[in-house]
């Protein structure tokens, strides 16, 4: 393994001054080196976002074609898109890990949030820790 994808959807480009008192108010940079010390050298942390559903299912295929591990946040696209679902079940039935991350616990918000089309196919879902999600997920990940 010699990344790991941290791929981002919707909005997320927007983490520091985005609803702070939900998201916190630390931005992608500071995920991004969060995410490099705790690899502590020993895979290389790619971190995309994107607002493109498009853009999003082209990385999930990356994934695929290259193996390469994911950590995604789909963001909105978490609540209705079947089409980055049946993206994310490549990934896993490829035997490739992709772990769902939530920034918030989507369980205790609004109900829309309540369903994830993407939890069925995922190899994990972790959520409610801020971007503490995202540093558990890369532990399982090197962990695995
Ligand atoms: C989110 C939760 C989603 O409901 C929301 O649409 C987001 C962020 C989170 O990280 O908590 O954009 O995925």
């Amino acid at each position: 393994m010699a990344s790991v994808l941290v791929l981002n959807g919707p909005n997320l480009g927007r983490l520091g001054s985005r609803e702070p008192d939900v998201y916190g108010s630390q931005d992608l940079a500071s995920l991004e080196k969060l995410l490099v010390a705790e690899a502590d050298g020993r895979v290389e942390i790619d971190l995309r976002q994107t607002n493109d559903e498009a853009e999003l299912i082209a990385w999930l295929y990356e994934a695929v074609d290259t193996g390469t591990p994911v950590i995604l946040n789909p963001a909105a696209f978490t609540h209705y898109s079947y089409a980055l679902r049946d993206a994310a079940a490549l990934v896993t039935k490829a035997g490739v890990p992709l772990i769902e991350v939530h920034i918030s616990n989507p369980h205790a918000r609004e109900t829309f949030r309540h369903t994830s089309v993407i939890s069925g196919v995922a190899s994990g879902v972790i959520a409610g820790f801020g971007f503490g999600s995202y540093r558990l997920a890369l532990r399982g990940i090197l962990d695995a």
